[in-house]
């Protein structure tokens, strides 16, 4: 329940990136060792996927807060089929983490957030060219190779999933893989710099040609902190902007904000960078602009839900084009709920403002689209009620009451 008009004002410090660490626990099971990983977000995901490693036999205990330490010693499994799996978009990198175990894996057809069709094209494109069957029965995905090789792989389109589980079954191929039109997205450059503190061989994450030597063996024995969350930070960015706040948002790599800034400073918002922090304060009326989503560098779609509901109150129309998933703004009509004049055709939403959006009783239908309807809540006159706050807590670690901390009126009820 939101109490909205209030400007935030403060501190706030960002968790670990949900989507560095979705993909760096299950490359854990990759060695037989103990690995330490700081850092990792307390959110919804996250336990899911404890859930599903320890299932399959490996022994993770919590160290504190923010650190856990995973004994791949024991996995026993190359299965994992329970139920929790088909909810987790990111169950899927248990198909490359264990084929590179195992070389053999089965896991259920991952699930998620729904914005479109999802297929997992370009990650049976890569498992075939290492050399593995891939078949899809009963709902599951089922992986074997007699044995791994190197082989070059380029990507139809830049998948983050497909790089990144291309990479886990590559670090254990015999022989070089090299994977084309790469994704470049943080978490893939975090995830290279964890499997080569194991001993792996991957030169190029970041770049769109990432080449993998493979290794017989991964080593643990190390430690291992995971970047801050991108999207969180951009998520407190946008609600310091929409609610005329101003905000030190802390503990953040500013270098991976480059393309929010830019739209934040183009909408007349004042972002101040410094080493491991931004400052985002908002005197001046917000002006209206153009944003097209594309994969990283480009300008994250994992922002544009919470983005639109900030050019509601901009000078001007603005548009917002989709350019990584086909059905994105199904969230729109929520947004309408609230008094939004926003008009979606296509790929493309046209967002008219200024626009005083008001309370009302409205739905989180994503992750993402449920970061926009808090954001929207806090510019709202009067109250917002928003259901579904499973899809919020999936992926955010406690954003209620560091909202609260910064001055919002918000409380969970129910
Ligand atoms: C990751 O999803 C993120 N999820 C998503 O964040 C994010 O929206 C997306 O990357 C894009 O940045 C995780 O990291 C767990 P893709 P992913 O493969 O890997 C097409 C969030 O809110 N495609 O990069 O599933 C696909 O249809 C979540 O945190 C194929 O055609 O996305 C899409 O149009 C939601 N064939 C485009 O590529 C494939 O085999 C990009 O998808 C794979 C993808």
């Amino acid at each position: 329940m939101i109490n909205g008009l209030k400007r935030l004002k403060g501190e706030v410090s960002i968790s670990g990136a949900k989507n560095a660490a979705v993909a760096i626990l299950p490359a854990a099971i990759l060695s037989d060792g103990i690995c330490i990983i700081e850092n990792v977000p307390d959110i919804l995901d996250i336990s899911i996927l404890k859930n599903i490693l320890h299932e399959i036999g490996a022994k993770i205990t919590r160290i504190n807060e923010t650190s856990i330490q995973i004994d791949a010693s024991g996995i026993n499994s190359y299965t994992a089929t329970n139920k929790e799996i088909g909810q987790l978009r990111a169950s899927y990198y248990l198909m490359g983490a264990l084929l590179g175990r195992f070389k053999k894996a089965v896991v259920t057809f991952p699930g998620g957030c729904d914005f479109g069709v999802r297929p997992i094209d370009q990650h049976i494109k890569g498992f075939e060219a290492l050399g593995a069957k891939v078949e899809i029965e009963h709902g599951k995905v089922i992986i074997n190779a007699s044995k791994l090789v190197g082989a070059p792989v380029y990507l139809d389109v830049v998948s983050v999933g497909a790089t990144i589980n291309i990479m886990l079954a590559a670090v254990k191929a015999e022989g070089v893989t090299t994977i084309e039109n790469a994704a470049k997205e943080p978490h893939i450059v975090d995830l290279a710099n964890f499997l080569n503190a194991m001993g792996a061989d991957i030169k190029g994450a970041g770049t769109d040609v990432i080449k993998i030597k493979g290794k017989r063996e991964l080593k643990g024995g190390h430690t291992y902190t995971i970047i801050p969350d991108q999207i969180e930070a951009g998520t407190f960015m946008i609600a310091a902007a929409a609610t005329r706040g101003d905000v030190l948002i802390k503990n953040i790599i500013p270098k991976h904000m480059e393309s929010l800034t830019a739209k934040l400073q183009e909408m007349r918002v004042k972002v101040d960078s410094y080493d491991d922090s931004i400052r985002v304060s908002c005197r001046e009326k917000i002006q209206k602009v153009n944003i097209k989503t594309l994969p990283y560098p480009g300008f994250p779609t994992d922002l544009q839900p919470p983005i639109t509901s900030l050019l509601c109150r901009a000078e001007g129309t603005s548009t917002i084009t989709e350019g990584v998933w086909d059905n994105r703004f199904q969230y729109v009509d929520e947004l309408k709920r609230m008094g939004a004049k926003i008009k979606v055709e296509g790929r493309m939403a046209v967002v008219e403002g200024p626009v005083n959006l008001s309370g009302a009783p409205i739905r989180a239908l994503d992750l993402r689209a449920g970061a926009a309807m808090v954001i929207a809540g806090l510019m709202a006159r009067g109250e917002t009620a928003i259901s579904n706050l499973e899809y919020i807590d999936r992926g955010y670690e406690k954003l209620d009451e560091k909202l609260r901390d910064l001055g919002a009126n918000i409380k969970r009820v129910g």
